[in-house]
């Protein structure tokens, strides 16, 4: 198999197991107020990275899900406050401004987006992207840029 994502820089997941320990890595490395943009389209695995993070953080992984329609779901963990968040069904700036998206990034938390596109313009410039692409059914290609760090 030889697709261009395949030769995208960024590592190659093999199994759920393996994209939740590559998000644990990431978790641990970022500190409070951080911001995480999970980049990927459906089935991606952009859920399954956020579980990653929270297992790793020391937070309940079985509370992880997609807060498609709550916007916002949040996860207390030992180390970080989990705010997850999705912007599948948001239209624009406006919806995630009218949530009080900014200040929720001003918490000292961890804030995870799925979706982010939808809502770019509000998002931190020191940001940290993650790129997940679906290579096959077991595999996603994952790239992480941490941007003006
Ligand atoms: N290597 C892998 N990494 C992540 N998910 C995978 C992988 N292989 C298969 N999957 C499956 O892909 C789906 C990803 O779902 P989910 O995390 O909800 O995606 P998204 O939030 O991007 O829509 C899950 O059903 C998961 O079991
Ligand atoms: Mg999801």
């Amino acid at each position: 198999m030889s697709s261009r994502a395949d030769k995208l820089p960024g590592r190659l997941s093999h199994s759920v197991a393996e994209t939740e320990a590559i998000a644990g890595e990431l978790a641990l490395q970022l500190s409070p107020g951080s911001c995480v943009a999970l980049y990927g389209d459906l089935g991606a695995g952009k859920t399954q990275f956020v579980r990653g993070m929270v297992r790793a953080l020391g937070g309940n992984p079985r509370a992880v899900s997609s807060p498609t329609y709550v916007l916002l779901n949040i996860y207390p963990t030992p180390k970080l406050t989990v705010y997850h968040l999705d912007a599948y069904r948001v239209h624009g700036p406006e919806d995630f401004d009218a949530i009080g998206f900014p200040e929720l990034l001003e918490q000292g938390r961890l804030v995870v987006i799925e979706w982010p596109t939808r809502v770019e313009s509000l998002l931190p410039a020191n940001r940290i992207n993650v790129s997940m692409i679906t290579t096959s059914p077991r595999t996603r290609k994952i790239t992480i840029t941490h941007l003006n760090p």
